[in-house]
């Protein structure tokens, strides 16, 4: 039987648990760099960063960039819950708020995605407000609890670089540093998507990619 690209991404994820399982931490990240299991390769699927819009993913969770009422908002917030339907609101109105940096799931209703995971972002006070490790907790909170919920693909939005006005291209770092970290000590979650809105934030996520990679080979 011929072998198809479905079978090689199963094979190379399921190869993947085994030596993070049995390596874990950096040293299973390095052995599968060494063996050219890198998880963050667009061939192995494990991180993609593509233009888009996060509504229309077809992935087990996608985040939504909250606020802390998680009753609804503008940008990303306002999209997911149109597209999701007023079922999505009745359910956040029964879980009263998130606070910023923590994560809350709720099902994904309209959305082609199964849940939603609502993150309030950090507002940008000049980097006085301890917003960069809230904005870590953000991605490491939402990862955690769709591993919790048993998704193995989870698309996220640049949280906190709209309305709350993060800066891009710090955002991103912290982004792609706190989902790479993740990803080489969990092999629960198979694929993680940056879904970004507008070009500038695509390159914003493809550098700092690019910058990770050049210094974690
Ligand atoms: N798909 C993907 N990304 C999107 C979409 C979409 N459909 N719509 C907007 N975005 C992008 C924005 O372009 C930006 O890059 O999401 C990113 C986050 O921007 P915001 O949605 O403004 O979120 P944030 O900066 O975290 O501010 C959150 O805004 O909408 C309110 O209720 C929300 O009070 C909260 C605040």
């Amino acid at each position: 039987m011929p072998i198809n690209e479905e079978m090689v991404v199963s094979y190379v994820s399921a190869l993947r648990k085994v030596i993070l399982k049995e390596n874990g931490g950096e040293t299973g990240r390095l052995r599968l760099n060494r063996l050219g299991l890198n998880i963050n390769k667009e061939g192995d699927k494990m991180f993609r960063i593509v233009l888009g819009d996060i509504t229309k993913e077809t992935v087990d969770a996608i985040v939504n960039a909250a606020n802390t009422s998680l009753l609804g908002g503008g940008g990303v917030d306002g999209a997911i819950h149109r597209a999701a339907g007023p079922e999505l609101l009745a359910e956040c109105r029964t879980i009263h708020g998130c606070k910023t940096g923590q994560a809350k799931i709720t099902k994904g209703y309209r959305l082609p995605a199964k849940y939603v995971i609502h993150t309030p972002g950090p507002i940008w006070n000049g980097g006085t407000r301890d917003e960069e490790r809230l904005l870590r907790n953000c991605y490491e909170n939402c990862l955690r609890l769709a591993a919790e919920n048993d998704c193995q693909s989870v698309a996220f939005p640049s949280i906190s670089t709209g309305v709350y006005r993060f800066p891009l291209n710090r955002a991103a770092e912290i982004a792609i540093r706190t989902i790479e970290e993740y990803l080489s000590t969990h092999a629960e979650i198979e694929q993680v998507s940056m879904i970004c809105f507008d070009g500038t934030t695509l390159s914003a996520y493809q550098n700092a990619l690019s910058e990770w990679e050049a210094n974690h080979v």
